[in-house]
């Protein structure tokens, strides 16, 4: 069965029983700040688990990417050197929201991996929780126990601990017991000889887990305790990828049909071979290159392409930032196995892309539709680390060069990866290579002390929520009103090194617009009746509600306040939340379709929108741009707005479809003229409010991604106001000329022409004192000599020296010159002489330098000095005869 058919007969099998399809959530989350990356299938459906938020079926199926890089669930380290664990894989889920529970659950998964796969239900094991009598003191799970002896032999039922069965998504959030199927998959003979059972969980890579059936009823709290959720759920994921292996028969998840294709593209660019079968033993290694690296190598690179042109698709991108980072590291980790196993030292993993697009391109539009920007993206990433490698080899060349021990020293190690990012087991394989090697201790320890800094920089500790009211749904009203009565249901307090103490509110309705979207968080304040005030100083969305944050708490929680957002900045961010709309329009309308925004960032100052186009903007293309939105401000265009509407209406409107909404999301409409967004951001009620629109900067941001920072409406008028000052100024400065422009352009003609005049003065007056110099040598022990100081500049004194220079052979000068109460001093010695009476120019002039507090150099025939004391020059002048005495 080819991966593609057993996608779909997965999905298929839901779908008969009664399960909506849905397609993948992007694998970045934007609103879970507990949650970086999703990391199983039932993370962008947390909510409804919750209960904070209800679906529109409670039974769902689908296929999502996920990723294992971060965070309670970590898989990196793993990758490559297994045959079955991935940064990204596909989960396969169905779900059920407080409908079917264990019973379904179980039979379904029974059925759907005996009947309709054929999987031999001899090769199988499954398990159940046996409880726990720790802190939560859980029962064991009895009931699925049950439900799985009416299916299968109790011998094949084997007890799991916490750890293997009660599934969490995190520190925090939706949890429950769990029962795992397993799958034995080793030939007859190596069942013969070990027991499948003991087996289980145990790292075999051919004893694997395939299917975990979460059975969701609690919640973890911040504190550490369990809560009962208000209902009960089904959670299952099983690995694609591992699936694919048992059905296609074969040994590792890189042997299926899923990896295959991209493997046979690296050995054609790398000339290498990939050995199929589970991973062999690291120790038979010998020669540092032997066939297990390389598969390693083949492994990480394949897998990483995956996640990295997967997270690109999602439009995040590498930084050096959270997510970002994650990816950059991720993609690094690829080159540096290919730089040193694969022999590969040019860009190359990009060129695998094509392969992934029409693997995967089918199931997972979003990479066909931007194919060209994930390859150039890869393709910069990997030129930009391995410039970085380069750089960090001629470093680490040098530590080699100049070690006087066996051992370098960690701090080394660790400065070569802090500042360089040259990663340490490099260090460590060249150091080898040398006989060398390194402090691991050392280098261990400054790398803890610098994450332990930045842990304690970025930790936010946050107390549980205070509940005043229960009232899971807070509703926005800030796109109809700036200013309401509110109560606060609940509060916390929270606490990082950077902002110190604060305190995050929810109210019961809001008009504060809480950060998302590019748009900043509304800032304001809260009044109680007495009118006591509380500052809001930001506001962020966490799930499905705003959070306001404050640096103190009201003195009655319990009373009712009035909050009012400041509706100036509110104002100002809206202009430029317009503009960002109709700037996005001007540039597919001016530059193609092609352009999709990448990034966008609304505050109240300025706009910066980041966008996938290949090459700088010209200045015509800026000022086409600028042309196009101001017409729309002038044309002042209306605000339409359609809210709460299903994306398909949307797009059937003229919205541009958008990957990464997810299931259940609604959407909102804006529309300006022929601008239409799919959007949640607030913005003013005509574009007539903008007044102007300009472009203040255009660069690059990464590999065919543009940025654009643009300003409006006050901030324009600031703008022009302060160029308009400096235009007066220039225009006073040049005598308030009537042409202005003219009147620069004759002051530049009119310096070229000085500079001209200047040039042939100095010459001419060169040429001069050089006839008269040559009447006042004398000669000292048969060298011509003339020491003296000159009114010429360096390179007028060059001039003379080389001059004179070329008419005698036996030829001593010395000259000084006093420029801006600077001293030069230039000594000129024909050849010869430096060849028979073993003088230097240079080591004269150094000596010299000395009366006049300076010092220089230069070649033994001609060297100049400069100092600070030209007193000194009399001195310097009387003492050059001295070289000939
Ligand atoms: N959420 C469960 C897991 O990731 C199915 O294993």
């Amino acid at each position: 069965m080819k991966s593609q058919d057993i996608r779909s007969t997965f999905l298929n099998f839901f779908e008969h029983k009664k399960h909506s399809i849905v397609p993948s959530a992007p694998m970045v989350l934007k609103d879970d700040p507990t949650l970086m990356f999703v990391n199983s299938g039932m993370a962008p459906f947390k909510e409804f688990f919750l209960g904070n938020a209800q679906p529109k079926h409670n039974r769902l199926a689908d296929s999502q990417k996920c990723l294992r890089v971060s965070g309670k669930h970590n898989d990196l380290e793993e990758v490559g050197y297994d045959t079955y664990h991935h940064t990204l894989f596909e989960m396969l889920g169905n779900w059920s929201f407080g409908d079917y529970f264990k019973k379904e659950a179980i039979a379904w998964a029974w059925e759907l991996l005996t009947d309709t796969f054929k999987i031999d239900p001899d090769l199988l094991y499954v398990t159940v929780f046996e409880g726990s009598s720790d802190a939560d003191n859980l029962p064991m799970d009895q009931e699925a126990y049950d439900f799985w002896k009416a299916l299968i032999p109790e011998d094949r039922i084997l007890m799991g601990n916490k750890k293997d069965n009660f599934w969490e998504m995190g520190d925090q959030g939706p949890c429950g017991p769990c029962s795992e199927i397993h799958v034995d998959i080793r030939s007859a003979e190596e069942k013969a000889k070990v027991d499948g059972k003991s087996l289980v969980n145990m790292d075999h890579p051919q004893v694997v887990e395939i299917w975990n059936l979460v059975f969701m009823q609690y919640n973890r709290k911040a504190n550490g305790s369990l809560e009962n959720l208000p209902a009960k759920h089904i959670d299952t994921g099983m690995g694609f990828e591992r699936l694919c292996m048992v059905l296609q028969g074969v040994q590792s998840n890189y042997d299926t049909d899923v990896f295959t294709p991209i493997i046979r593209e690296i050995e054609t660019i790398t000339d290498k071979k990939y050995t199929v079968g589970v991973s062999r033993d690291l120790t038979e290694a010998d020669d540092g290159f032997s066939a297990e690296k390389i598969n390693i190598a083949i492994r990480v690179i394949s897998d990483h392409v995956r996640a990295v042109a997967f997270s690109i698709a999602d439009s995040q991108l590498p930084s050096n930032t959270g997510a970002g980072y994650v990816i950059r590291r991720i993609l690094r980790r690829a080159v540096r196995y290919g730089f040193t196993f694969l022999d590969k030292k040019e860009p190359f993993i990009y060129r695998l892309v094509d392969v992934l697009v029409n693997t995967m391109g089918q199931a997972f539009p979003e990479l066909k539709e931007q194919r060209q920007l994930v390859e150039n993206v890869i393709k910069e990433e990997e030129a930009s680390f391995l410039r970085t490698l380069d750089q960090g080899l001629v470093l680490l060349d040098r530590i080699i060069e100049n070690a006087t021990s066996k051992e370098i020293s960690g701090k080394k190690v660790f400065e070569l990866k802090d500042t360089y990012g040259f990663p340490e087991d490099l260090t460590d394989l060249i150091l080898r290579e040398n006989g060398l090697t390194y402090n691991d201790a050392e280098f261990k320890n400054m790398l803890k002390a610098q994450q332990e800094r930045g842990k304690q920089a970025s930790q936010l500790k946050s107390d549980d929520w205070t509940v005043l009211v229960e009232d899971q749904d807070q509703e926005f009203i800030g796109y109809d009103t700036l200013e309401a009565k509110v109560k606060i249901t609940k509060y916390r307090k929270v606490t990082s090194k950077k902002d110190g103490e604060l305190y995050q509110l929810v109210f019961n309705m809001t008009p504060f617009y809480a950060e998302g979207g590019g748009q900043v968080g509304d800032k304001g304040y809260l009044e109680d009746a007495n009118g006591n005030v509380v500052y809001v100083i930001d506001t962020k969305k966490e799930n499905n509600s705003a959070v306001h944050f404050t640096k103190s708490l009201p003195k009655h929680v319990n009373e009712t306040f009035t909050a009012s957002v400041d509706q100036k900045q509110r104002y100002r961010t809206e202009c430029n939340h317009t503009a960002t709309h109709l700037l996005h329009q001007a540039l597919r309308e001016i530059l193609g379709i092609h352009v999709e925004q990448k990034g966008s960032a609304v505050h109240s100052k300025y706009l910066r929108f980041d966008f996938s186009h290949f090459s700088k903007l010209t200045a015509q293309e800026l000022k086409d741009v600028e042309d196009f939105v101001n017409r729309r401000i002038d044309g002042k265009l209306p605000f339409q707005e359609q809210r709460n509407i299903p994306m398909q209406q949307a797009i059937d409107d003229g919205a541009m479809a958008l990957f990464g909404e997810k299931y259940g999301d609604t959407v909102r409409s804006v529309r300006f003229g022929k601008s239409i967004e799919l959007c949640g951001g607030t913005h003013v009620d005509n574009t007539g409010d903008l007044w102007h629109f300009k472009i203040v900067s255009e660069g690059a941001v990464a590999a065919g991604i543009r940025r654009i920072e643009a300003i409006t409406s006050d901030a324009v008028k600031d703008f022009y106001f302060e160029n308009n000052r400096l235009y007066t100024q220039m225009k006073d400065l040049l005598n308030n000329a009537q042409e202005p422009v003219k009147a620069l352009e004759n002051l530049q003609e009119e310096n070229i022409n000085l500079k001209k005049q200047l040039d042939n003065l100095l010459k001419e007056k060169a040429k001069s004192i050089k006839g008269d110099l040559k009447s006042e040598l004398t000669e000292i022990n048969g060298v011509k000599f003339l020491a003296k100081k000159l009114d010429l500049d360096a390179s007028g004194i060059k001039d003379v020296c080389f001059e004179m220079g070329s008419q005698f052979t036996n030829l001593f000068l010395l000259f000084a010159a006093e420029q801006d109460g600077k001293a030069i001093l230039s000594c000129y010695i024909s050849k010869e002489l430096v060849a028979s009476k073993g003088l230097n120019a240079g080591t004269i002039v150094r000596e010299l330098g000395n009366y006049i507090q300076g010092g220089g150099g230069g070649q033994p025939f001609f060297a100049t000095a400069g100092g600070k004391h030209p007193q000194g020059i009399e001195a310097a002048l009387k003492a050059a005869e001295g070289y000939l005495k």
